[in-house]
């Protein structure tokens, strides 16, 4: 399982990071998002690699990384809503589901058989120069075990992956600190909301953006039930008890942002519920009231599964756990 000696790679590293992932071989990289766990798109060993790494169910999608709007026009076909939202969003934290060239080249375990493919052009300067080097479609999921907290530092990605991939790519905390935006066009409409917030993507398309948000029915399954979990029990919406994740004026153990500031927060979201799983050892960890605006869709997303029953975990032995 594990056995793999994982390196720590920096910017200097940059030529052999590429060269990893021209092999076949797993490579971790910083976005602005989230780190990815990277692997040629294209080499089907690479991907399947990708999925027994992170434990993931091969029926969930990876979203595609691309250095270039030439390249992403290499693998799908852009109607003039996602063309508006490329134009205006990339690079950034916007990943849009598209449907798939007929010579797009990428391992079919990348779309899970699915006749679309999300893709992204990410900011971070270090994924771009990567992406770039590299001259190939990089499938990243985010760089954790699956059904874990994504990860904001290269730390967070050892402690999840050590031993089980090639190597780390450290660029520091990332930036924004949830995932990206996802949005399925033909109709335009949002799968996950993420770093990108639906108001500014309302602004560029000149219409509210539908909702597919169905845990049921997940067209993105990152809208599964249980994830982003940390061990812990964590309970949403508190103005008092402990320990307390706090936001605002609601304080405790850990803030968010002291100043309510959706952006800081969102950036301190992961690492701070890795860190108040420590502080909390195993008792509940309350969470302060977060605005359902701008970024706080999509903490408020995060933090709704992070607080979800979790199945696959035994279960408790009292009923009042
Ligand atoms: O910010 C991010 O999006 C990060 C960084 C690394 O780019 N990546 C990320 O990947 O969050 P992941 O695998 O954790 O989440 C990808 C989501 C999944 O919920 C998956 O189901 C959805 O994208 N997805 C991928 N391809 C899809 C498709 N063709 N149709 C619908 N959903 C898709
Ligand atoms: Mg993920």
């Amino acid at each position: 399982m594990t056995g793999i000696n994982t390196l720590t790679l920096g910017r200097a590293d940059l030529p052999k990071a590429a060269k990893l992932l021209q092999d076949g071989r797993l490579v971790a990289f910083p976005t602005e998002t989230v780190y990815g766990l990277g692997a040629d798109a294209r080499n089907g060993q690479a991907v399947a690699a990708i999925y027994a790494a992170k434990g993931r169910p091969s029926f969930n999608p990876l979203i595609v990384h691309v250095a270039t709007m030439a390249q992403a026009e290499t693998l799908a076909h852009f109607d003039d809503d996602a063309r508006a939202m490329a134009q205006a969003f990339w690079p950034g934290p916007l990943s849009l589901v598209l449907s798939l060239r007929d010579d797009h080249g990428l391992s079919s375990l990348v779309t899970a058989g699915l006749n679309t493919v999300a893709i992204r052009m990410p900011a971070q300067p270090l994924a771009r120069d990567l992406l770039t080097l590299a001259d190939c479609p990089v499938a990243a999921p985010s760089a954790n075990p699956s059904g874990q907290i994504s990860p904001t530092t290269a730390a967070h990605v050892l402690a999840g992956l050590s031993g089980r991939i090639d190597a780390v790519l450290d660029d520091g905390p990332c930036e924004v600190g949830v995932e990206s935006t996802i949005v399925a066009t033909n109709p335009v409409r949002l799968l996950r909301p993420g770093g990108l917030p639906v108001e500014a993507l309302e602004a560029a398309i000149g219409q509210p953006l539908s909702r597919e948000l169905n845990p049921d029915t997940p067209t993105a399954p990152g809208q599964l039930t249980s994830h982003y979990a940390p061990d812990a029990p964590v309970l949403l919406n508190q103005t008092e008890g402990a320990p307390m994740l706090g936001f605002g004026p609601v304080n405790g153990a850990l803030n968010l942002s002291p100043a309510g500031d959706l952006h800081e927060a969102a950036a301190n979201l992961f690492a701070m519920l890795r860190e108040m799983d420590e502080i909390a050892q195993g008792d509940t960890i309350h969470v302060a009231p977060i605005p359902m605006t701008g970024l706080g869709l999509a903490i408020n997303d995060r933090l709704s599964r992070a607080a979800a029953p979790r199945p696959s975990r035994p279960p408790a032995t009292a009923s009042t756990d």
